[in-house]
């Protein structure tokens, strides 16, 4: 099994990437660190409770992260994922308690505990509690196995201001510092993204498990898919984080290249956009391997398979 930290705020893609990971055996979750983004880190550290408790799993440890950009007030987006963050069918309040410690040093604590290149990060959301963890302590750097992480745009450029996608916007010093730390980054950005469409036959296969984790995940995916499919004219909406969790069990439904990527930090018409060097134009060092394609049926497969586990 790899052993991998979840970094999100959930959210309803980030709910399902949760799910997808407590539902594949390949996976151990050592812990969800919770950070603001969608909604404010109150709500982000309650909704991925509920989630865990929704999986049946008690067990999983979640912890309070960040609750704003390193540098810039936050930004949330209610308008895409509702007042709770986890609009949808209403489920019941968390009952199991949240982690004392802070989620910044429970990534500390655990990469200077377990044995070099054997923990994988995952970060759902803006990369505030990533980039301050490596802050406060570069050594852990180099004990990272990779960075898998949703965020970013090139050819599908951005989703929030017309050069960037969420994630790298809110926290655009944070994604620097993760960009250029030297431990082996995988981006999955828009560009894959936008090609994971929850169709309705696709949300129809997720009622039609007929669980509580069926019924869930086709709320969420309906709620969004009206806003999305307004702002795309898609069919269906694009499912962003629980692609990041899909390629770590099959890198073989993605394509991508391993090409420089640079974090525009200065200009506030660009802020947050990923400039990734596609066609290798500079002589930058590549840092980062820049997902361009999933194959979505693939993907809705085994997404589909796993859930159906819970
Ligand atoms: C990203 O932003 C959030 O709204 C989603 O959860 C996803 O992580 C997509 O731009
Ligand atoms: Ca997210």
């Amino acid at each position: 099994t790899r052993k991998i930290i979840i970094d999100t705020d959930p959210g309803q893609d980030d709910a399902v990437a949760i799910l997808l990971a407590l539902g594949s055996p390949e996976l151990e979750v050592l812990g969800i660190t919770c950070v603001a983004g969608n909604v404010p880190l109150a709500l982000t550290s309650k909704n991925a409770r509920i989630v865990c408790e929704l999986a049946g799993r008690r067990d999983v440890k979640v912890f309070a992260g960040c609750d704003r950009p390193l540098l810039r007030p936050l930004v949330t987006a209610e308008y895409v994922h509702g007042k709770t963050g986890l609009d949808g069918i209403p489920l019941p309040e968390p009952t199991m308690a949240l982690q004392d410690q802070h989620a910044v040093d429970f990534i500390i604590e655990t990469l200077r505990s377990e044995a070099p290149g054997t923990v994988t990060l995952c970060p759902l959301g803006p990369l505030t509690n990533i980039a301050t963890a490596f802050r406060r302590a570069p050594e852990i750097i180099s004990k990272v196995e990779q960075i898998v992480l949703m965020g970013g745009a090139y050819f599908e450029v951005g989703n929030t201001t017309p050069a960037a996608e969420f994630n790298i916007y809110v926290d655009p010093q944070a994604a620097e510092i993760v960009f250029k730390c030297g431990a082996p980054v995988v981006v999955v950005p828009l560009d894959a993204t936008h090609k994971a469409l929850t169709t309705r036959p696709r949300i129809e296969a997720f009622r039609a498990l007929g669980t509580p984790v069926g019924a869930a995940v086709a709320s969420w995916t309906d709620f969004f898919e009206r806003f999305d499919m307004a702002k795309y004219g898609s069919e269906g909406a694009p499912l962003h984080d629980p692609c990041v969790i899909a390629w770590l069990l099959r890198p073989d439904l993605f394509e991508g290249r391993f090409i420089n990527v640079e974090i525009e930090t200065h200009s506030e018409l660009t802020m947050g956009m990923t400039v990734a060097d596609w066609w290798r134009v500079t002589k930058r060092e590549p840092n980062a391997l820049f997902l361009r394609d999933v194959d979505a049926d693939g993907f809705y497969t085994l997404l589909t398979e796993r859930l159906a586990r819970l």
